[in-house]
């Protein structure tokens, strides 16, 4: 399918957690959102449009209690002031290192204010846990510093880790391409474990090998055509076209 901008999908898993994915804006980033409405708890991922959100959750009797960022660039953190404003006791969750690297860095990051960090190390995966929400937490740096990847409830939000048919770009501030690699191969073997028909969920909505958007693949879709998981070694990874660019995309 293909949402349309501020569009929900939502679908209820047999845990009663409800899982909202939508995409926005002219990147198409893709948001998601964990909902336990028996204890009202709503964490939303990466908020672009802050206002939508609030909107579509007020629409059904639901308030964000928890904002979780993959990363702190600026179309990954664009709603998360709005919300706050309507909710300012909200947590705020990221990573430590999720911080701009220098003072050209600050272009493309948000300086945000986490109410809570998470501050393991690279590949470590984490617990996070509130209400019946239950979320492993990644630590794949290498797109930006700081960067983590979300699992969980038949969902792997990627962030700008992975898209559906690449990877995030490495010619950013803070960007490390070598750590991007072994971010991508921890990736791969969680992938590897996880039910095949689970969603992967992309930062952004970019083409998938046919040409088409899709909002999301399954997990052995990713497996099967992703070009950066399948590399077969760093350099093969490192030449592939979409890693450095000097466009607009995948902020
Ligand atoms: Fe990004």
């Amino acid at each position: 399918m293909a949402l349309a901008s501020g569009e929900f999908d939502v679908s209820i898993g047999d845990d009663g957690i409800e899982v909202w994915v939508t995409q926005m804006g002219t990147m198409a980033n893709m948001n998601t959102a964990f909902i336990d409405r028996e204890n009202r708890i709503v964490a939303v991922v990466d908020p672009f449009d802050g206002k939508g959100w609030l909107k579509a959750l007020n629409a059904e009797n639901l308030e964000p209690t928890h904002i979780l960022l993959t990363h702190t660039h600026r179309d990954h953190t664009a709603g998360v002031k709005a919300i706050r404003k309507a909710h300012p006791e909200i947590e705020v969750w990221g990573h430590e290192e999720s911080v701009s690297p220098s003072l050209f860095g600050r272009i493309i990051f948000t300086k945000t204010d986490f109410t809570h960090i998470w501050k393991h190390v690279p590949n470590e995966i984490i617990t996070w846990e509130c209400g019946n929400i239950q979320l492993s937490v990644t630590h794949s740096p290498g797109h930006s510093p700081g960067h983590v990847t979300f699992h969980g409830h038949d969902v792997y939000v990627a962030g700008d880790l992975l898209f559906t048919m690449r990877s995030g770009r490495v010619d950013l501030p803070g960007s490390d391409p070598a750590a991007q690699w072994r971010s991508l191969a921890k990736a791969k073997s969680i992938l590897q474990n996880l039910p095949s028909d689970w969603r992967l969920i992309p930062g952004h909505r970019y083409d998938w090998i046919d040409g088409t958007t899709p909002d999301w693949v399954t997990i052995e879709q990713a497996l099967k055509h992703n070009l950066s998981l399948n590399a077969l070694d760093i350099e093969t990874f490192d030449a592939l076209p979409f890693n450095r660019f000097d466009d607009e995309l995948s902020n």
